[in-house]
């Protein structure tokens, strides 16, 4: 018989001493102390000590033995009197009482999990996920889904009161390949066609807008196969938005006042808006990448021009060849020794595939570099002075430089994974214990007018930077023909600690620029017709001019929460290889299912 509970595991303190309560939960540990057994009992609320007292009476004689036998993870109903502790525990909220059991209900029991259900462990992630009820058992992944869900309720609300419209679009739909891979689902019903599930919704929340609905959101889930990181899941969930009669303005103001909500109402911090903008080329020759983690500064410094003609060939070839000298100066390194240099160097070399990183110290006792026997006492003055490095004085130590030299524009992404490295290994971000106090914890950053297209040297052609339904910058449409590569487009990120949380733009909404746009992608107006007819067409009917953006819910909780990973904040994430190992997907099917489907598989032996 299931005991109607009275309370939670996490609510009983000393006002409720004397009440005779009924709980519910799993046993987190047991302690047999031969008269007395001590049980805590778990929910999600929090743990409560339950003691089983063989000297009370007959009955709780009765309920002792069955205490002594419970194991962890058993599921048990408690009813019992709360009494007073002998020896309170301060850390736990319901460390003052204890209750006092006089009846015993064993739901289930448990076979020995194989890890135990606490905060630090010390196992696979493989075996976490395989057992992934026992792992969302944990207190972290607990806080994590429950935070989520009240985030989620949060954004929901402020749309509302924003007069959004949360409408759903479907799950299966047209194959339209742009940026990842499609995840495709055969068609019994019209043999050898497939569906796609929505990488985003993108073009229908397009149509709502030709439909009038003029403010859409939805809580969304989205499927990439795309190859996976930390920050990126299969499927994942997106905040996406699409607003009609609207401008960049009134979207950032829009989405910085959800932030700020959000940044109150769960972790108590005021940020402060307007966020700061930066322009895509500022951001990249800056900070060498268009998701700039400006929690610390370390900008790029450009020592091209100090280096001309220094003789030195690497630079000298570097810059011949249209290349640049760069560097980033670590303010009072100077003195750094020879084995943490080596060690730094080694990391870069990895992370950022580069030959080598080149090393400057300037001191009291001079500059000294690891190329130093090329460079004149000049030169390295100049390169100094142009990464604003100096040599300290008594109190403090000088700067170290650390450059790369390399073809542009793929020095500057180089310089971006090193300035990373070397503000991880030289301490300049805010460390977590300090991350809810410290204003620089959380540096929000709109990245704004991106390219609109780039050159893909693989596919020889354009692609879209953001996707096709970008506008161009007004001033810069008559560039289509002759300058592509220089049109910049009305798209941006919402960018949070380096990491890209959001992104959107302002849309096409005339068909003839939305057909000079595929185009300019190599998509020719008959393809252009077959794959998004529907968009084009829709656009002769009375388009408003719109525009949206996504938000990544998943990446914006892994922050919220100092999370690791975005497999933190899912209840159920995909491991590396794209496989959910608690109930095996994805998985072999029938025969007979791929018949119905008219599927025949072509495996070759290694697959
Ligand atoms: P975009 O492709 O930039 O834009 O996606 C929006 C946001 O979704 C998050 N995100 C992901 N999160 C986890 N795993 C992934 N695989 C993943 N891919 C993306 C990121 C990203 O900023 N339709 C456009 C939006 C628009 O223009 O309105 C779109 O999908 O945080």
């Amino acid at each position: 018989m299931v005991l109607k509970r009275t309370h939670t595991c996490g609510e009983l303190t000393k006002t409720d001493v004397g009440k005779t309560v009924t709980l519910n939960g799993w046993v987190a540990r047991g302690r047999d102390l031969g008269g007395l057994v001590f049980v805590d009992l778990r929910d999600r609320y929090g743990v409560t000590q339950i003691v089983a007292d063989e000297s009370v009476s007959e009955q709780a004689a009765a309920i002792h033995v069955q205490a002594a036998q419970l194991r962890a993870e058993d599921v048990v109903g408690i009813e019992g009197l709360v009494r007073e502790r002998e020896s309170k525990n301060p850390d736990m909220p319901t460390g003052d009482i204890e209750v006092v059991a006089t009846r015993l209900e064993v739901y289930s029991r448990a076979q020995v999990p194989p890890f135990e259900i606490k905060q630090e462990l010390n196992v696979s992630e493989d075996l976490r996920f395989r057992y992934r009820y026992l792992d969302l058992r944990r207190p972290g992944l607990q806080h994590n889904l429950l935070l989520r869900s009240r985030v989620s309720m949060a954004i929901r609300n402020y749309y509302q009161e924003n007069q959004f419209a949360e409408i759903e679009t479907p799950v299966l739909m047209k194959s339209t390949p742009e940026g990842a891979r499609d995840y495709l689902v055969p068609s019994r019903v019209n043999p050898g066609m497939f569906y796609a599930l929505p990488q985003s919704p993108q073009t229908y929340k397009q149509i709502l807008m030709v439909s009038g609905f003029d403010r859409y959101v939805q809580i969304v889930k989205c499927f990439r196969d795309e190859d996976l990181r930390a920050d990126r899941q299969p499927e994942f969930t997106q905040v996406d938005v699409e607003m009609s009669f609207v401008d960049e303005e009134t979207i950032y103001e829009l989405h910085e006042g959800l932030m700020a909500r959000l940044w109150k109402e769960f972790l108590n911090v005021d940020l402060p808006i307007p966020f700061p903008r930066m322009s895509y080329d500022k951001a990249m020759r800056t900070y060498g990448s268009d998701k700039p983690d400006v929690r610390f500064e370390l900008p790029i410094r450009d020592l091209s021009d100090a280096v001309k003609g220094c003789g030195f060939r690497v630079f000298e070839e570097t810059i011949a060849n249209g290349g640049r000298v760069l560097g980033i100066t670590v303010k009072g390194q100077g003195l750094l020794g020879r084995g943490a240099l080596d060690r730094f160097a080694d990391r870069v070399k990895e992370q950022a595939s580069v030959p080598g990183v080149i090393t400057m110290k300037v001191t009291g006792e001079g500059i000294q570099s690891s190329v130093g026997k090329f460079l004149s006492d000049e030169v390295h003055q100049a390169m100094a002075k142009a990464a604003g490095a100096d040599a300290g004085d008594e109190q403090t130590p000088g700067d170290l430089v650390l450059i790369l030299a390399g073809d542009a524009p793929a020095i500057y992404g180089k310089m971006g994974i090193m300035r990373l490295i070397a503000g991880e290994e030289f301490g300049l971000m805010p460390t977590s214990a300090d991350r809810e106090q410290d204003p620089d914890s959380w540096k929000f950053l709109w990245v704004t007018d991106f390219p609109l297209v780039e050159w893909d040297e693989e596919e020889k052609r354009y692609v879209a930077l953001h996707h096709p339904f970008t506008s161009p910058h007004v001033e810069d449409q008559d560039l289509f023909e002759e300058a592509p590569q220089s049109m910049r487009a009305r798209a941006y990120d919402l960018v949070l600690n380096g990491s890209e949380i959001g992104g959107g733009s302002i849309r096409i909404h005339s068909q003839e620029m939305q057909k000079r746009m595929f185009r300019l992608l190599g998509i020719d107006d008959e393809e252009a017709e077959a794959k998004f007819g529907f968009l084009l067409q829709a656009f002769t009917y009375g388009a408003p001019p719109h525009g949206g953006i996504a938000l990544g819910l998943d990446r914006i909780l892994m922050i919220m929460t100092g999370a690791a990973s975005i497999r933190d904040v899912i209840a159920f994430p995909k491991n590396q290889r794209a496989q959910s190992l608690m109930d095996g997907s994805p998985s072999q099917v029938d025969e007979r299912q791929l018949q119905e489907l008219h599927i025949a598989l072509s495996l070759s032996k290694k697959s």
